[in-house]
């Protein structure tokens, strides 16, 4: 599996040859500000909710790409409007088969409206199920109890978490999340961006190798290959 990183709480994700992108918002943030959206390429978009700083390029993308943008309901319809005839609709609870293994959307506790403010529907995450590795892309999201399930009927192997406060939990929220879903590679998200969410790396850290836990923070436009 590897991942690239683009800031914010977009991530490219290449599982089984296919191209799988999240939460796309690169042209609106400066700490991303040389990356070239025309030369991203995905096969699916994944949108956890509907603020803009998770959907801010997804039409584009989208678009551009011709990658399936997948969401609930209510971003479905949204992407629909805008032009986007590919789309994947979902909501909580339900799982779908795709071509590079199945994919659950899962709770998050979160609001969700889009820039004009009409309704996004309900804040969601992902959990993915492949043969190269289970995660958990777990959106914006408070620390919520739900998040045992999954650690109880799944097998994680690695989950992007939000870390940065103020919007989503923090870094000690975001340890028991790991505890809760039972997973303890962790890849940090939302965090920096804004001045609301700057985070002391080293201290992150620190603390997650204190509970024997590892707290990955990829720089903008780097690569990873992780295996299992
Ligand atoms: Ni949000
Ligand atoms: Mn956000």
């Amino acid at each position: 599996m590897q991942v690239t990183y683009y800031g914010h709480s977009c991530f490219l994700v290449e599982v089984k040859g296919k191209k799988i992108l999240f939460d796309p918002f690169i042209t609106g943030n400066p700490l991303a500000a040389n990356i070239s959206i025309d030369s991203i390429e995905a096969d699916y978009i994944f949108l956890s909710h509907a603020h803009s700083d998770h959907t801010g390029d997804a039409i584009q993308l989208a678009l551009q790409t011709k990658a399936t943008l997948v969401g609930i309901w209510e971003i479905h319809a949204w992407a629909q409007r805008n032009g986007v005839t590919n789309t994947h609709p979902m909501n909580i609870g339900g799982v779908w088969n795709f071509d590079f293994g199945s994919v659950k959307m899962v709770n998050a506790v979160h609001s969700s409206s889009f820039e004009d403010g009409s309704y996004g529907g309900q804040a969601a995450g992902f959990y993915f199920e492949t043969e190269e590795a289970n995660f958990y892309y777990a959106g914006d999201t408070a620390l919520h109890y739900d998040m045992k399930l999954l650690g109880k009927h799944f097998d994680i192997d690695i989950a992007f978490l939000p870390i940065g406060s103020n919007f989503t939990m923090g870094i000690d929220d975001a340890m028991i999340a790991s505890k809760y879903i039972k997973c303890d590679k962790v890849i940090g998200m939302h965090y920096d961006t804004f001045g609301f969410i700057k985070i002391d790396h080293d201290a992150a850290k620190k603390k997650f190798m204190s509970q024997d836990k590892e707290l990955i923070l990829m720089d903008i436009n780097t690569c990873k290959t992780f295996t299992f």
